[in-house]
């Protein structure tokens, strides 16, 4: 595929000044800088109320960021002194977009930018809606070149909330101007997913019931709330990693394979695996909450002692589900899904467990157990692939032991927001999420939120989550698999930690 084209834009970020421009956003601009993408007149605005800032505080702000990343050169310096403007917005009626509106035609007068346009909501999701309808009523959701308009998640908080906010948005942006993030959709290993599953023959023919017996997501955190008890407490694990991340992951797992490698083809495929889904049972899901624990040797506090947590809260910080496709590549295999705060440690994982040969010709052999085969697929904290195989152990008595192979990437990986502003830059949506499979998500979780939300069991932080995610597991004859596979050399053993 050839290098993605960037045309000459302004990159606007409404919310400028917050800490996912200062973390995420700037450290990928200035990577696709480095790489020669953004050509001399593309340039950033950035938008917020924040009192005081200007062009000359702003571009200060900027490279100040850049140096706590790490990316220190006279080449960046000079990108943020000649590329980056400024405009306050006071308060966010119409009367201070314009502000901004006029602004856009002065940078790109000044810059001889032809009207090429991203608008990056980093924004607070309560600001959302009045920033999309003050952009849409002074005329912003179009330009002579192209206009975009990138929403970061969360999109919305429950079903309705995510069809008024899919309404709202199409009231003035098309779908196909609209880009809604999910930073784990530009990890190179999901992106790695499909290109294993639909560009090796080897697998795809065994990518189904009858030779898969489960597959199970995870996505564990060592870190707790940290300060954010603001946002946890009206979010929880559910609305923060389920409804997105851990169901991209999903989907992008379960589907069929495109008739190409587009957006349309794509998030189509993924559409289909939500509207496969069947209701979720209140038995086959779960959730926990943290209590005082220890992690790496050190005591950590349990959620109700978190700084802002509402005593009584019942917030969860665990969940674990069994999600079950009624379709014919899909039918009987059970997805289970699991994600928490304060676990043993930071990882993330698709693992598939293939079925178990059908007869054992080792049976006749004392303690020689087979196990199944099973391939990881770890995006955290390294990307890569392993796969677990039977071998003979050397010499007598006949026993089988697990060894795995094993890949991981040894060059530095682009990071998640680099492939993703590219990709918006480009105008390649294939990445992000249609406002139909963000609705098909949430018609699923929406029920667990409002109508039988589980209660949520205490689980010490630095253990798997409460004792009755693993008793669920064992009633289905199955087992949690709670580490990636050895990343240096064949192991034995592949279960428990
Ligand atoms: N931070 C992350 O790592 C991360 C990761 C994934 C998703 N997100 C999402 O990204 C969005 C931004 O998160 P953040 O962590 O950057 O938040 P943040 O640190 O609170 O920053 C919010 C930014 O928006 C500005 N702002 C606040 N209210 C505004 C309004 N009504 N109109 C215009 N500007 C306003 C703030 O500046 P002023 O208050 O001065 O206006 C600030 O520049 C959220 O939706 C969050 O869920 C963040």
């Amino acid at each position: 595929m050839p290098a993605k084209k960037v045309d000459p834009h302004l990159f606007v970020v409404m919310g400028g000044t917050g800490d996912l421009m200062h973390r995420k956003l700037l450290p990928a601009l200035a990577r696709l800088h480095e790489a020669n993408y953004l050509d001399q007149r593309s340039s950033v605005l950035g938008v917020a109320r924040t009192p005081g800032m200007d062009d000359a505080g702003f571009r200060t702000w900027a490279c100040d960021a850049l140096a706590e990343e790490g990316m220190v050169s006279e080449s960046l310096r000079r990108w943020c002194e000649t590329s980056f403007y400024f405009e306050p917005l006071g308060h966010s009626d119409v009367k201070d977009y314009r502000g901004v509106a006029r602004r856009i035609e002065k940078i790109e007068e000044a810059t001889g930018l032809s009207g090429n346009r991203a608008f990056y909501l980093a924004l607070p999701p309560a600001a959302f809606p009045t920033t999309i309808t003050d952009l849409g009523k002074l005329g912003l959701n179009k330009s002579k070149g192209w206009t975009r308009l990138v929403i970061e998640k969360p999109f919305g908080r429950d079903l309705a909330s995510a069809q008024e906010l899919n309404a709202l948005v199409h009231q003035y942006f098309d779908e196909s101007q609209t880009y809604r993030i999910d930073h784990y959709l530009g990890k190179e290993t999901v992106q790695n997913l499909l290109a294993f599953r639909f560009g090796n023959a080897l697998f795809e023919p065994l990518w189904n019931r009858d030779r898969i017996d489960n597959i199970q997501i995870t996505v564990a955190e060592e870190l707790g709330i940290e300060k954010r008890a603001g946002y946890y407490e009206t979010a929880g694990a559910l609305r923060d990693m389920v409804q997105n991340h851990l169901t991209q992951l999903f989907t992008l797992t379960a589907m069929e394979a495109p008739a190409s490698f587009d957006a349309d083809a794509i998030r189509s495929e993924k559409v289909k695996v939500l509207r496969s889904l069947t209701p979720i049972e209140p038995e086959n899901i779960l959730f926990g909450q943290y209590t005082a624990g220890t992690i790496n040797g050190e005591h950590v506090p349990g959620y109700h002692e978190e700084p802002g947590v509402a005593k009584e809260s019942r917030v969860e910080t665990f969940v674990a589900l069994k999600l079950e496709i009624a379709n014919w590549r899909w039918q009987g295999v059970p997805f289970y899904l699991r994600t928490g705060k304060r676990l043993p440690k930071r990882v993330t994982q698709i693992a598939v467990t293939f079925k178990q040969p059908p007869v054992s010709v080792f049976r006749s052999f004392d303690s020689c157990l087979v196990h199944s085969n099973v391939l990881i697929i770890t995006l955290q904290p390294d990307e890569g692939f392993d796969l677990s195989f039977e071998v003979k152990s050397p010499g007598q008595p006949f026993r089988l032991e697990t060894h795995n192979m094993h890949f991981r990437y040894d060059t530095p990986m682009p990071l998640a927001y680099q492939t993703l502003l590219l990709d918006v830059l480009a105008g390649d949506q294939t990445l992000f999420v249609h406002g139909d499979e963000v609705e098909a998500s949430w018609r699923l979780y929406s029920p667990l939120l409002h109508e039988y939300r589980p209660m949520a069991h205490p689980y010490a932080a630095g253990t798997w989550g409460p004792n009755v995610a693993h008793t669920r597991m064992g009633q289905d004859g199955r087992s949690w698999i709670l580490t990636a596979l050895s990343k240096t050399k064949a192991q034995g053993k592949l279960h428990g930690d």
